[in-house]
């Protein structure tokens, strides 16, 4: 563990002699929250989370309380509970940790949120690259089965429910939820229209569904243990708990970090926990939430009021990393995934690059999306191939604008604005690229003529 970490979720991953196994886990006090859980009203449970303030850790940051509350408990048909372990958000490597090295504590974590929510039946949909991921789940269900913590009238409760591990076929659009919903029900994972119906009323199978992250769910596990009150002691109002942050690019360490949310700065994380930049290298920008997240210039300042009134003037560096820091610098902590950019980096490529990503993953369900995704991406690699026009920021800029707001979801805003803010950021770059090819290719055809 770093200095500044404070290990909950990850608390024994990486410790020497502890297996992924339900005996280590159990060696742990693992599967006792869950013995207290299914001793509690399944409304406490909710409770308890609610009191938490625990936020969504997928991206969005959804309170999950509240998402829980949001459930249709009154249509009568089976409620069902779906974990997203489809992590696909270019930098993020969190979820894979939690499922690779400590399974228990996420089944733990979905066998009280399924009590909970009275769930009928439990999913965790994986992303399909994770193969292993998928056979150390199905080998820990099996482990937990055999000991009563999930199936038939769970540790003599009365309550029953099963957990079935279903492979995705590795596309990033089975991450965004109602894509996933579609993918279980065997069909093309096209995402649905939300509002009005999210899947808290209408989800799989046209039932209420409750989908919620990996790393969410396991802090489920933690709530109960210590009591949502108390968990909430954890990080600061509104941002309350851990999160783990995955970061990489140009530092001296990159990694999985676990930190309470607030208690440092993106600055503090890059230059102590992670090592600082590498040797004579200098921050140029950061990515703070995924590459679905608007990029941060290293010398930008950042001005404004916080929700509880604090004014802020921030430099990149000091801004908080929680939920709401992002936020108020115009950006997210999306999915928590940290990609750090040094001088050396040239932006277009790298722009190129989260682009060929985006026209690569649109499911082309709606056009903005599927032809301007694509022609995003012929632009900037047509950049990088040594054709760059001094007009072309102006035009991948037009082109994101036609994108956002008229997608049916959020891959159109993924695709957007990280070219949207790329440009605005950085257009000197972009021009002064399209001018030195020009002045490379003059010099050159100077000298052939000669
Ligand atoms: P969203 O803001 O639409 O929804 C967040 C959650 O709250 C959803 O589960 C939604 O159903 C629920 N919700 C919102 N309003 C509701 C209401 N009125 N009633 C009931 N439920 C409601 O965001 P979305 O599309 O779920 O997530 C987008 C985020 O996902 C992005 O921030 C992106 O960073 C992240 N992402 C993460 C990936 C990963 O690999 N972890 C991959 C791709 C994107
Ligand atoms: Fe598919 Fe893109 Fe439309 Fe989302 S925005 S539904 S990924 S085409």
């Amino acid at each position: 563990m770093a200095a500044g970490e404070n290990r909950i979720l990850l608390k024994n991953v990486d410790q020497p002699g502890y297996g992924r196994d339900i005996d280590s886990y159990i060696s742990k006090g693992g599967y006792e929250a869950l013995k207290k859980a299914v001793g509690m009203k399944p409304e406490e449970i909710c409770s308890e989370v609610m009191d938490s303030g625990v936020r969504g850790r997928g991206g969005a940051g959804f309170p999950a309380g509240m998402k829980w509350k949001f459930l249709d408990r009154k249509s009568g048909k089976p409620i069902y509970l779906v974990c997203n372990a489809d992590e696909s958000e270019p930098g993020t490597f969190k979820d894979r940790q939690l499922i690779y090295k400590d399974p228990h504590q996420l089944i733990e974590g979905m066998m009280i949120a399924a009590y909970g929510t009275q769930t009928a039946l439990s999913f965790i949909y994986i992303r399909g690259e994770m193969y292993d991921g998928a056979r150390i789940l199905e080998e820990a269900i099996e482990e937990a089965r055999a000991k009563n913590f999930l199936g038939d009238d769970i540790l003599g409760s009365g309550y029953s429910c099963d957990l079935i591990v279903h492979r995705g076929a590795g596309a990033y659009i089975c991450g965004e939820e109602t894509g996933l919903i579609e993918s279980i029900e065997g069909k093309r994972p096209y995402p649905r229209i939300k509002p009005p119906y999210f899947p808290a009323v209408l989800g799989l199978y046209m039932c209420p569904t409750i989908v919620n992250n990996v790393e969410t769910l396991c802090h489920v596990k933690h709530v109960i243990e210590r009591g949502g009150k108390e968990y909430a002691k954890l990080g600061k109002p509104g941002n309350t708990g851990t999160r783990i942050w995955s970061v990489s690019g140009h530092v001296q360490k990159p990694g999985y970090y676990e930190v309470e949310c607030g208690a440092m700065t993106y600055g503090e994380l890059i230059n102590e926990v992670c090592g600082g930049m590498r040797p004579g290298r200098k921050l140029k920008a950061i990515i703070p939430g995924g590459s679905s997240s608007k990029v941060l210039r290293a010398d930008e300042r950042f001005q404004g009021k916080l929700k509880d009134g604090t004014e802020f003037d921030w430099g990149v560096e000091d801004i908080p990393l929680d939920f709401d820091g992002p936020m108020a610098a115009g950006t997210m902590s999306g999915s928590g995934a940290i990609i750090v950019m040094d001088d050396s980096t040239d932006i277009v490529a790298a722009l190129a690059n989260i682009n060929a990503f985006y026209a690569h993953e649109s499911c082309g369900q709606c056009t903005p999306c599927r032809e301007g995704s694509l022609w995003l991406k012929k632009v900037t690699a047509r950049m990088v191939a040594g054709e760059a026009r001094e007009e072309d920021a102006d035009l991948l800029k037009s082109i994101a604008d036609q994108i956002e707001g008229r997608t049916i979801c959020a891959h159109g805003e993924a695709t957007a604005w990280p070219v949207q803010s790329f440009i605005l950021k950085f257009r000197d770059e972009f021009i002064d690229y399209a001018r030195k090819q020009a002045a490379e290719r003059k010099a050159k055809d100077s000298k052939t003529a000669a």
